[in-house]
């Protein structure tokens, strides 16, 4: 059997070594006589795999003792609604950056709930370069400040928090945490929707300071942060099969020098990348370099009647999952943690060749 280079976006690529353990793991989990996903969630094992995982993402983040971590069902969509709902305050707005697909949605779910302004917007561009921090055009008493960090689809991220103003800050990382180290305390709140660096999908780890959770009958109980910092996630029935696969990604990630090591990687591949279609005279990336995703690399064919025979040929040679978005086409390499620096090199040598071929 071989593998193949997994670039999509996400459902992503998970690492081959946790892949193994699941496997060895799947039909009897350490000597109790069943599968992980066969346990009652109360049980002492599964308490027990569900402490350890949120102890080794706090580890890898130093996340401080201020915040709480809570891993919600949903994924990154359903934290558009909770977090207006739960952090906006009653006549205060809610300051949105509009810098790619996904903010959009972001915003349109917010304005459900409050008024919105529009912080700083890179639409007019097509979302090629993340606003500047000094551009931020912030309202003063506004509940706080919602950005993505990394837009998947854009291949736009912002790639300096210095500057960051002194509010509420709430940022969707579903597509750059855990690829480098990340300063929490710059933010009240931080979300991510666990298929791209965190594991399986079906689940949102969402890091909130606590000062920020808030007493809320009038919300329904599984919309409410307070809910699941109450119960340790476990109001209900959580998804055990995500949050279990999840702590197996964290481990394998502190073992391999946890988020110091990979960023260095992630660093290498995507320089990798983009330094060959800077150099190409067949494939193009337009994002603005300074703003330019470590994750999620977008590129374009100058021939765009070739996508087709690009993606065919690409699958032929085990490159999987090339495709842009079908908001954007074009092409789009996700290289989160868990595509091997292998996968660069194979994916660089194809497009070399192919270019060749018809260039
Ligand atoms: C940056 C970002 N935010 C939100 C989402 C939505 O996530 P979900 O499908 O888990 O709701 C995605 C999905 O890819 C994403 O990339």
């Amino acid at each position: 059997m071989t593998r193949a280079f997994n670039f999509c976006a996400g459902p992503a690529a998970l690492p081959e070594e946790v892949l193994k353990e699941l496997q060895e793991e799947t039909l009897d989990y350490k000597n109790h006589g069943l599968a992980v996903m066969e346990m009652s969630h109360r049980s002492k094992e599964f308490v027990s795999i569900a402490e350890q995982a949120k102890q080794d993402f706090i580890d890898l983040l130093s996340i401080p003792n201020e915040y709480d971590v809570l891993f919600i069902q949903g994924g990154a969509s359903l934290q558009f609604s909770m977090i207006p709902m739960n952090l906006g305050n009653k006549n205060q707005k809610l300051d949105y950056l509009e810098v790619g697909s996904w903010s959009k949605k972001a915003i349109a779910e917010a304005k459900k709930f409050h008024d919105v302004n529009i912080t700083a917007s890179s639409k007019d561009i097509s979302f090629k370069k993340y606003p500047s921090i000094n551009d931020w055009n912030i309202t003063e008493d506004s509940s706080y400040i919602h950005m993505v960090m990394n837009e998947t689809i854009e291949g736009v991220a912002c790639r300096s928090l210095n500057d960051l103003p002194e509010k509420v800050i709430v940022s969707d990382c579903s597509s750059n945490i855990l690829s480098e180290p990340l300063d929490v305390k710059k933010f009240g709140l931080i979300y991510a929707g666990a298929q791209k660096n965190i594991g399986p999908a079906g689940l949102a780890i969402v890091i909130i300071r606590k000062d920020l959770i808030q007493k809320r009958d009038d919300l329904p109980a599984l919309m409410s942060y307070q809910t699941y910092a109450d119960s340790e996630s476990m109001y209900n029935t959580p998804p055990t099969f995500a949050w279990y696969l999840s702590g197996k990604v964290f481990s394998w990630l502190k073992r391999n020098g946890g988020l110091k090591s990979i960023e260095e990687i992630n660093l290498r591949k995507a320089k990798k990348l983009y330094d060959y279609i800077d150099k190409s005279d067949f494939y193009y990336n337009d994002v603005s370099i300074e703003s330019r995703s470590i994750m999620n690399v977008p590129f374009l064919l100058n021939d765009d009647s070739l996508n087709d025979s690009f993606l065919k040929e690409s699958e032929k040679e085990g490159l999987l999952n090339l495709a842009g978005h079908r908001s954007v086409g074009g092409m789009r390499a996700s290289i989160y943690n868990a595509v091997p620096e292998e996968a660069i090199d194979a994916l660089v040598s194809f497009m070399d060749v192919f270019a060749s071929k018809y260039g």
